[in-house]
């Protein structure tokens, strides 16, 4: 391995951006749908992979929720949530904010509890065994109506505790934010944080109505905040962090190709920027290969590369004392590095 892509994989990482149904490997898949006695579209693994060309969002939502019809039993939301755990602690991964969509699979006649109890022991057991700590996100599908999502609202109010905060996410287009104002405002009231998916198909306006109308603390995606010179400059100011997904941008046509992905621009801008993997089995990566890719495309710097870091730890839901500790972890990542006679880190030279 390269000196560069070593100190990619070995840097203290926090994930933000991560739907738990799209770490679904096709070899999980077909095991989970043989015990469950349920028939795939699909001849093998390698016909799964070779269906994932994607032309936009809506065609990989598609098989996104056909994928995820597999998921029955809380024996499965717990393989599923323990594969992506074990997957990403090799990659030292610290700290995960987790999404679920719960209507994917309520709507099937699946009971909530089930599928929140299954990934909720997947995530105690990944603190204990594996020392990876984490915090669970609900999010509404916003193709379908808010009183679905009021619905989804009121039956994980009896599972509070395990979940931080409320997204919004699925179909983009035609769904702007202010579709689940009173849902946001129920969920604010009960004690919820908030978080939408912003900006990646969408245009900058659903970026500000996540801002003004549901209070978000994170902008997931928001990379067409660029378009918008107003609205960047008050995310710069607000400090709000943008979960950017750089391969998943590509596979979903956001953008050409990583070489042309905004990223690079958006942190000279002085935006939070995080690295994230958004549906690592379907887009080929997770959070390692994610910022190796970037970085060999976009020529990003070790400092590019820690400062994406630090802002994920910052911009996470940890407390201040966990963010220190983590925090403290990448600072002596890098006195390591730059205690290496080849690599300069802190003199501003790469
Ligand atoms: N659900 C899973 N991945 C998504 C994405 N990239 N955008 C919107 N909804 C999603
Ligand atoms: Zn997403």
């Amino acid at each position: 391995m390269n000196p560069m892509d070593e100190f990619i994989a070995g840097i203290p990482k926090a994930e933000l951006h991560l739907h738990i149904e799209g770490t679904l490997e096709p070899e999980l898949m077909f095991e989970i749908a043989e015990r469950n006695r349920i028939s795939l579209p699909f001849k093998s693994v390698e016909a799964v992979r070779e269906a994932y060309q994607f032309e936009n969002l809506q065609s990989f939502l598609d098989i996104y929720y056909a994928g995820a019809k597999v998921l029955c039993y809380e024996r499965d939301f717990f393989d599923l949530t323990w594969a992506y755990l074990k997957g990403v602690a090799q990659q030292n991964v610290r700290h995960v904010e987790i999404f679920f969509d719960p209507q994917t699979h309520t709507d099937r006649g699946i009971p909530f509890e089930t599928v929140i109890c299954g990934i909720h022991k997947a995530l105690e057991r990944g603190q204990k065994e594996l020392g990876v700590s984490s915090k669970l996100i609900l999010c509404f599908l916003r193709h379908l109506s808010d009183t679905s999502a009021m619905e989804t609202l009121e039956a994980a109010l009896p599972y509070r505790n395990w979940i931080v905060a409320v997204g919004l996410d699925s179909s983009e287009q035609n769904h702007p934010p202010h579709k689940f104002d009173a849902v946001f405002h129920r969920a604010r009231a009960e004690g919820f944080l908030t978080v939408a998916h912003a900006g990646e198909e969408g245009p900058p306006d659903y970026i500000w109505q996540a801002l003004d109308l549901l209070k978000v603390a994170r902008i997931d995606h928001g990379v067409r905040c660029i378009e918008d010179s107003e609205l960047t400059k008050r995310l710069v100011k607000n400090e709000i962090p943008l979960t950017v997904c750089p391969l998943s941008n590509v596979e979903l046509r956001v953008f050409h190709s990583l070489a042309e992905h905004n990223l690079k621009q958006l942190l000279k801008l002085g935006l939070k920027v995080t690295i994230n993997s958004d549906d690592p089995a379907y887009f080929g990566g997770y959070m390692t290969e994610n910022i190796q890719e970037t970085q060999k495309a976009l020529n990003l710097s070790k400092t590019d590369i820690y400062t994406l870091m630090k802002n994920a730890f910052e911009g996470s839901f940890l407390n201040t004392t966990e963010k220190q500790k983590y925090l403290n972890e990448l600072t002596q990542w890098m006195a390591h590095y730059s205690s290496q006679p080849t690599e300069k880190i802190a003199s501003g030279c790469c």
